[in-house]
């Protein structure tokens, strides 16, 4: 038991923590779940008690694959389940209004960036995407629209997409059902009010979610396929290097426009990936 779980934490932290692949809706071909961890927990012995049978044919939520065991979500619990006892259904939506990420097989990624706008950073972004003619999805922070409107302004008029992510970037999942819905709604009316036109994406700030979010959403729930971690190491040529190893066709890249160190590596990443013949498109239409 000791050896399977040792062997599964090795997995989870090679694939790294942060890398959810958008949910897909696989079933069950066989009957049991083998641990129940939440996320950001670590494994330890009392999991081994946490063993859930699963009925054959129940549908699941496939979170992360991670070779041998795939993190899932079954009703309320994330766990991980052998690989080999799923049986792919569809990529399809979640239940909920979730992301169905019907990732395209086409040469097309789409740059996401969080936490703007940004009067420096998101200016330089938006520039750089216009000569490339590149289009990207900025999940903005409701306060920072109420001080910036003009940027979200620009950057809708330019041919981006913006989503919604939160009214000052709140940990959903900490929150009342009636506090969520104020972080959710607020930042809906405001970017309507900017723009004219509804937010068509949620993104939930450090991606935590749960079911009560879901439920709240009236547009798809995105995760993101490629993280950067440009926050954490404000580095360009860091930001560069894990775009170039992990892009493939149907990325969803996440990026932050509030740090300099990521406004200066996009040329770099834009003109790196068209040599390669991908176009930059807004995640609406990556998963169209
Ligand atoms: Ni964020």
């Amino acid at each position: 038991m000791k050896t399977v779980f040792f062997s599964l934490f090795t997995v989870f932290c090679f694939t790294g923590f942060l890398v959810l692949s958008a949910p897909y809706t696989y079933a069950t071909t066989d009957i049991v779940i083998k641990t129940t961890i939440s996320e950001g927990e670590l494994f330890d012995d009392a999991i081994q008690n946490n063993i859930i049978p699963i009925p054959k044919n129940t549908p699941l939520i496939v979170l992360l694959e991670a070779g041998d065991w795939t993190k899932v979500q079954y009703k309320e619990i994330t766990g991980f389940i052998k690989s080999e006892h799923l049986k792919f259904i569809s990529p399809q939506q979640m239940p909920g209004k979730t992301d169905p990420a019907k990732v395209t097989n086409q040469k097309k990624i789409a740059l996401t960036f969080d936490d703007g706008p940004h009067p420096k950073v998101t200016m330089q972004i938006l520039k750089t995407l216009e000569k490339y003619d590149a289009k990207a999805t900025f999940f903005v922070v409701g306060k920072e629209v109420k001080k910036h409107p003009k940027i979200v302004k620009a950057a809708y008029e330019a041919g981006h997409e913006i989503g919604n992510h939160t009214f000052n970037h709140s940990r959903l999942t900490t929150l009342s059902s009636k506090q969520m819905k104020h972080q959710i709604q607020s930042t809906d009316a405001i970017i309507k009010a900017t723009i004219g036109q509804n937010a068509t994406l949620f993104r939930p700030p450090y991606g935590a979610y749960n079911k009560t979010v879901i439920n709240q959403l009236n547009v798809p729930l995105t995760m993101w396929s490629i993280d950067t971690l440009d926050w954490k190491h404000r580095d360009p040529k860091k930001t560069v290097q894990a775009i170039n190893k992990q892009a493939k066709n149907g990325s969803i890249i996440l990026m932050h426009d509030i740090h300099q160190t990521t406004a200066d590596a996009l040329e770099n990443i834009l003109i790196t990936l068209q040599k390669q013949g991908y176009e930059f498109v807004t995640v609406s239409e990556l998963t169209q």
